[in-house]
C-alpha cells in the first residue's frame, strides 16, 4: 500500500489547475447506458472511482476509452446488466447503474452497497422511488434486482436530500413514461451537471438547479459531447491548504462561485480570496482564526469539506465548533489529527476545536477520502515529517494531489507498497 511522506513548514506559492468533478463525472459516465449512440466527455478527471466505473461499464458491455481527461463511451452492445458485488463494495456509486439500466432494459441486478467508513449510508431512497415509476424490487442474497416493462411516471419525494438518489431517479424518469416530479431533490452543482448532459442527449426536465425537478419521459435518448464541471471540492480542498500553510496560489479552471459557502468561511478565518470567472487566487500569511462550521445540503457548507476545514481549525486562533448534519460518522480524521497534536474533542454530531500553535509530525492514517485530504493538510503545517499510510483513499477522488502540491513547492513525496 503506498505512503505519502509530507514534511510540512513550507510557503506554497504558485498555480494549480483543477480537475474535473469526481461527483458530477461518476453519474454522467453512468448515463452513457441511456442510449445506444455514443457520449464523449471532456474533463473527466483521472482518478480511482473514475477507472472502477469504466471497468464496471466495461463489465457491461460499454465500449469504453479514456485518454488525457476525455473518455468516449460506446453502450449499443449492453449485454450484461449485473453490477457485482466486488465493485461495487469498492465504490458505492456504482449504485448509479440501476436508475440507467432499469429504464433503458427493463431490468438490473446491483450488489447492495452496505456501510461504509462515514456512515450507514442506505440507498432506500432510491429503491422507493424506482417502485413509485413500477419497478418491482427484490432483494435477495445482497443483490437489489429491479424489474419494469416501462418505467411510469410519478410524483416522488424523498424523505431527506439524497445527491446520487436524485441522479438515479432522474436517470431513471427520462426515458420513463411520463411525467415524473422529484421533489426534495438534491441542488449540488454535480446534479445540475448531470441533468445538462441528460438534456444535450434530448431528455426533458425543468427545474434543474432547483429542489424541484419535473421530466417528461422521452421515448429514447440519442448522443452528446460534454464537459464535466470542475471539482469544487477539490478546488475547496487546495483554498484550505494554503490558507493552512500560508502562501499565494492561483487556482485555475475553477467556478467560484459554487464554493460560496466555503470561500465565506475561509474569508472570515481571515484568508484573502479574489475571484474571477474560472479562477481564484488564494492568498495567507497569518495564523487563520478559529470558525464555526456546520455542514449541510448545497448551497450551504459541504460535508465533503468538513474534515479540510477542520485540519485548518486544528491551528486557527480559538475555539472553534465543527458540526457534522449529513453523515454520522464522519469524524474519523479527528484521533489522526489528535496524534498530530491538534486538541479536537467529539461530543455527538460536533466537534470542539481547540485551536493549537503547532502540529508535529507523525505517523498516521487515512480512514476515507476526505479525512486523507484533511491529514495532507494538516502534514503541510506540521512540524517534521507526517507519514500518511493507506492514501488509496486519496487516489480515489484526488487528481495526482501530490504533484499538484509539489508543484506549489510542498514536500511531498509518494512511497511505493512495501518499500514504505
Ligand atoms: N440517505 C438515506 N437513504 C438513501 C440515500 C441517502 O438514508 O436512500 C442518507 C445518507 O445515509 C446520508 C444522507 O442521506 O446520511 C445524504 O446522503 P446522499 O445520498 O446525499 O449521499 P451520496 O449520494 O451517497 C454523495 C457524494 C458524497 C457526498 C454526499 C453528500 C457522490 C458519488 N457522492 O453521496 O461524496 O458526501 O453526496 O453531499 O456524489 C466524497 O466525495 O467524499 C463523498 C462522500
Amino acid at each position: 500500500m503506498d505512503k505519502l511522506a509530507i514534511v510540512g513548514g513550507r510557503r506554497l506559492a504558485g498555480e494549480i489547475t483543477v480537475s474535473g468533478a469526481k461527483n458530477a463525472a461518476l453519474p454522467i459516465l453512468c448515463a452513457s447506458l441511456l442510449t445506444a449512440d455514443p457520449v464523449d466527455l471532456d474533463n473527466v478527471p483521472n482518478l480511482q472511482d473514475v477507472r472502477t466505473t469504466l471497468k464496471l461499464l466495461g463489465q457491461m458491455g460499454v465500449r469504453t476509452e479514456y485518454a488525457d481527461g476525455r473518455v468516449h463511451l460506446d453502450a449499443s452492445n449492453v449485454d450484461n446488466l449485473v453490477a457485482p458485488y466486488e465493485l461495487v463494495k469498492t465504490m458505492r456509486a456504482s449504485i448509479l447503474v440501476l436508475g440507467p439500466l432499469v429504464a433503458r432494459f427493463g431490468e438490473a441486478k446491483v450488489s447492495l452497497p452496505g456501510g461504509c467508513a462515514i456512515g450507514a449510508r442506505p440507498v432506500d431512497q432510491h429503491i422507493k422511488g424506482l417502485q413509485a415509476m413500477g419497478a418491482e424490487i427484490n432483494i435477495e442474497h445482497g443483490f437489489i434486482e429491479a424489474r419494469a416493462k416501462r418505467l411510469k411516471g410519478a410524483r416522488i419525494i424523498t424523505d431527506m436530500i439524497t445527491v446520487t438518489g436524485t441522479e438515479n431517479l432522474l436517470m431513471a424518469a427520462v426515458l420513463a413514461d411520463g411525467e415524473t416530479v422529484i421533489e426534495n431533490a438534491a441542488r449540488e452543482p454535480e446534479v445540475g451537471d448531470l441533468a445538462a448532459l441528460l438534456v444535450q442527449m434530448g431528455a426533458k426536465i425543468e427545474g434543474i438547479g432547483t429542489d424541484r425537478l419535473v421530466i417528461q419521459g422521452v421515448e429514447r435518448l440519442s448522443g452528446a459531447h460534454h464537459k464535466v464541471i470542475p471539482d469544487r471540492i477539490e478546488a475547496g480542498t487546495f483554498l484550505c491548504a494554503v490558507a493552512a500553510a500560508g502562501g499565494d496560489v492561483v487556482l485555475r479552471r475553477v467556478r467560484p462561485q459554487i464554493l460560496d459557502a466555503v470561500i465565506d468561511k475561509l474569508r472570515e478565518a481571515g484568508v484573502s480570496i479574489e475571484e474571477g470567472d474560472d479562477w481564484m487566487r488564494v492568498h495567507m500569511e497569518a495564523r487563520p482564526r478559529a470558525v464555526n462550521v456546520r455542514t449541510s445540503e448545497y448551497p450551504a457548507f459541504p460535508t465533503d469539506m468538513q474534515a479540510q476545514f477542520m485540519a485548518l481549525n486544528a491551528i486557527a486562533d480559538g475555539t472553534s465548533q465543527v458540526v457534522e448534519t449529513i453523515f454520522e460518522n464522519r469524524f474519523m480524521h479527528v484521533q489522526e489529527l489528535n496524534r498530530l497534536g491538534a486538541n479536537v474533542t467529539i461530543d455527538g454530531n460536533t466537534a470542539l476545536v481547540n485551536g493549537v500553535g503547532k502540529l508535529s509530525g507523525a505517523k498516521v492514517m487515512a480512514t476515507d477520502l476526505r479525512a486523507s485530504a484533511s491529514l495532507v493538510i494538516a502534514g503541510l503545517v506540521a512540524e517534521g515529517e507526517t507519514l500518511i499510510d493507506r492514501i488509496y483513499h486519496l487516489d480515489r477522488g484526488y487528481d495526482r494531489m501530490e504533484a499538484k502540491l509539489t508543484a506549489v513547492g510542498a514536500d511531498v513525496r509518494r512511497i511505493k507498497g512495501s518499500a514504505a
